[in-house]
């Protein structure tokens, strides 16, 4: 049997300079930064503004800013996945808009949309391509625009939501490296409690659909945040207990970024310190695909060889997952 594994060999990041703090939303809702802070964590986030600028800019300015570290050649990538729940256009993907612009001339690409579990999903099936054999060079991305579609006079929703985009390089080893397993699940009947009414082929936008503001993000926050906590924790356990890891084991929790509430609630159940989870949330907010990565990008100078790392997401869906990676290189 092969032992030929998909390993992370090189992270990108991209976060649009605008920022959004909780003083600039007390301007536009009834909230305060201390109830922000105190319920999620969130000090600001970045926004990304122009005419025309889609998820695929932060998406490109991420893989551009991995190819240039790694000195990988585009035309080296094989397969480009993106995880995005705001694509820039319905049709065709953004990853292929992505391939285009950053010159992938002989990889073919596709969007995954799995919510904030996307780039999870996305990670499982990109590295099933390389321990085939199929495939050397895999490209993953996570990236979200999703201040398109929030209601910035929505309290519930604004506070929370930010873009920006994250990717990572996957390559073959034979060394005991890379992404180890997954407990991925989904379940429809969470749709209500957080989803996008209209613009779907259920609700095409109408004039109506419009102006009864169905174009943008509804969620029950309190429903969404019970299955959170329970979820996230319970299958961050399970990959620990199959892989038999402790919780002296885990170098890193590398968790979706939503509510720090959840985060915390999730390390607990690990046995883990906080110096030993990752946190960009105060800084970034919720940015859907793109958290996980984010976290990757910002905290890769202090991840070492060997590292045992918990990625763990829970969104919309609803979705939600766990993956081991055991880390394969020293970040400089
Ligand atoms: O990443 C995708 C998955 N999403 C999540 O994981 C998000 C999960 N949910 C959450 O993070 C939290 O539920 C929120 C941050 C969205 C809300 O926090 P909460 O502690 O669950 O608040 P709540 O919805 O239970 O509301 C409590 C109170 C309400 O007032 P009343 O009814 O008690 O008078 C809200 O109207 O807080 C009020 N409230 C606010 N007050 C000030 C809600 N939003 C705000 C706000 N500023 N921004």
């Amino acid at each position: 049997m092969s032992t030929r594994k998909a390993v992370i060999t090189g992270v990108g990041g991209y976060v649009p300079e605008d920022i959004l703090s909780n003083h600039d939303i007390e301007k536009m809702v009834d909230t305060s930064d201390e109830w922000i802070v105190t319920r999620t964590g969130i000090k600001e986030r970045r926004i990304l503004r122009g005419k025309d600028q889609g998820t695929s800019v932060m998406g490109t300015g991420a893989a551009k800013e991995l190819l240039e570290k790694t000195g990988v050649d585009p035309a080296e990538i094989e397969l480009l996945i993106c995880a995005t729940t705001t694509p820039d256009m319905i049709f065709p993907a953004t990853a292929n808009l992505i391939a285009s612009e950053i010159g992938a001339v002989n990889s073919f690409g596709y969007d995954l949309q799995a919510a904030c579990s996307g780039f999870l999903y996305a990670l499982s099936t990109g590295a099933q391509f390389i321990e085939s054999g199929t495939y050397k060079k895999v490209l993953i991305i996570g990236a979200d625009k999703m201040s398109s579609i929030i209601n910035y006079e929505d309290r519930t929703t604004c506070i929370i939501f930010g873009d920006g985009a994250g990717a990572v390089l996957l390559e073959p080893t034979e060394e005991p490296y890379g992404v180890i397993d997954s407990v991925l699940r989904s379940d429809g009947s969470g749709a209500p409690f957080l989803h996008l009414k209209a613009g779907g082929s259920r609700r095409p936008a109408t004039i109506e659909t419009v102006m009864a503001r169905e174009h943008f993000v509804h969620q029950e926050g309190a429903t969404v945040f019970k299955y959170a906590v329970k979820h996230m924790a319970d299958v961050s356990a399970e990959i620990m207990e199959r892989n038999q890891l402790a919780s002296e084991d885990v170098a890193w929790l590398v968790p979706h970024q939503a509510n720090k509430r959840i985060i915390d609630a999730t390390s607990k159940r690990m046995g883990l310190d906080q110096d030993r989870v990752m946190y960009t949330i105060h800084k970034y907010g919720n940015t859907t695909s793109a958290t996980i990565p984010l976290n990757l990008w910002d905290y890769e100078s202090q991840l070492r060889k060997g590292d045992n790392l918990v990625l763990a997401a829970f969104g919309g869906g609803f979705t939600w997952g766990a993956t081991y990676v055991k880390w394969g290189y020293d970040g400089k």
